[in-house]
């Protein structure tokens, strides 16, 4: 089992922003969803786990070894896939992969064969193996930052938004592709995207403003809104008068109607009780805690 332990890690950037305030998780085994809107925190705090940046505060361990002092014990079992992955080479996408894999310790060429062949058919870019990653549509960058990411047989991967500009068919087969690896290893996951939390992921967290404001098992955070979100439709005029009374936590326009979806403890007079779900979570944490 692996084990990610991070205690009161906090992190202020040079221009005074509190990227991370007191973050406390305890993270093993399976995928970890991390959701968050812009600006959250989340690509901060993957930078610190994988020490690309120090904080001001804090310890985070892996398996037991300090992180902070020594980053380089997590760097040997780690995949990573930033947010931004910079500027590709000009070289094919199979060169590409087999020079990381021989800067990640993988010494035998024909090992090295075996893994990218693999992993290129894993992440459907077989057939543009020679073609220099450069030129990549960016669905096709993201895919290959997703293999080169799976190089080495990591312990634990970290992959920043990695379904953003994926195409449906594709995001559905990275999530296949992630579920089935999480098994024996940490996946930590950070997304806009409820959906993929809650499909995908044992364990999430949500983040506003540099803090954790929950942590805990989808079905679980969901179970404790049972009973309490309510939906109507109303006038487009009356929505000032309703974010009075009520506590709103999603409005929609649908062709031209506009509808509410609130959080109550007792049925609100002309509402609709409805199952709630991730989004629901999602919302009113950001809303009350935010
Ligand atoms: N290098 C930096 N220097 C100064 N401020 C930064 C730096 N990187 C991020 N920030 C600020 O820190 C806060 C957290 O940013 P971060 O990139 O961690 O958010 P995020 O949750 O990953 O957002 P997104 O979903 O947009 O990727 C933001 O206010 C951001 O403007
Ligand atoms: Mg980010």
């Amino acid at each position: 089992m692996n084990t990610i332990s991070i205690h009161d890690l906090s992190l202020t950037y040079k221009n005074g922003v509190k990227a991370l305030q007191e973050v406390n998780l305890h993270i093993t085994n399976g995928m970890f969803g991390l959701l968050g809107p812009n600006g959250a925190g989340k690509s901060s705090l993957m930078k610190t786990i994988v020490g690309l940046q120090r904080p001001q505060s804090g310890q985070i361990s892996f398996n037991g070894k300090d992180v902070i002092q020594d980053p380089r014990y997590l760097q040997q079992y780690l995949g990573f896939l930033p947010q931004d992955f910079g500027v590709y080479p000009k070289i094919s996408a199979w060169q590409l992969l087999d020079h990381l894999a021989r800067l990640k310790g993988i010494v035998h060429a024909s090992e090295r064969k075996q893994q990218i062949g693999y992993l290129l058919d894993r992440v459907n870019l077989t057939a543009q193996r020679y073609k220099e990653v450069a030129t990549f549509s960016g669905g096709m960058r993201q895919r290959f930052g997703v293999a080169q990411a799976l190089l080495g047989n990591p312990r634990i991967i970290i992959v920043d938004e990695p379904t953003a500009g994926l195409d449906p068919e594709e995001r559905n087969r990275f999530n296949m592709l992630l579920n089935e690896i999480s098994e024996d290893i940490i996946v930590i996951l950070s997304t806009h995207l409820v959906e993929d939390v809650r499909h995908l992921c044992a364990e999430m967290a949500i983040m506003n403003n540099g803090m954790v404001l929950a942590h805990g098992k989808p079905g679980q955070l969901i179970q404790e809104l049972a009973g309490r979100i309510w939906s109507r439709e109303i006038a487009l005029a009356d929505i000032e008068q309703y974010a009075q009374q009520y506590r709103i936590i999603s409005r929609q326009l649908i062709a031209r109607r506009m509808h509410i979806t609130v959080y109550e403890q007792d049925t609100p007079a002309g509402f609709q009780p409805l199952t709630p779900a991730l989004e629901h979570v999602y919302f009113n944490v950001l809303q009350t805690k935010s």
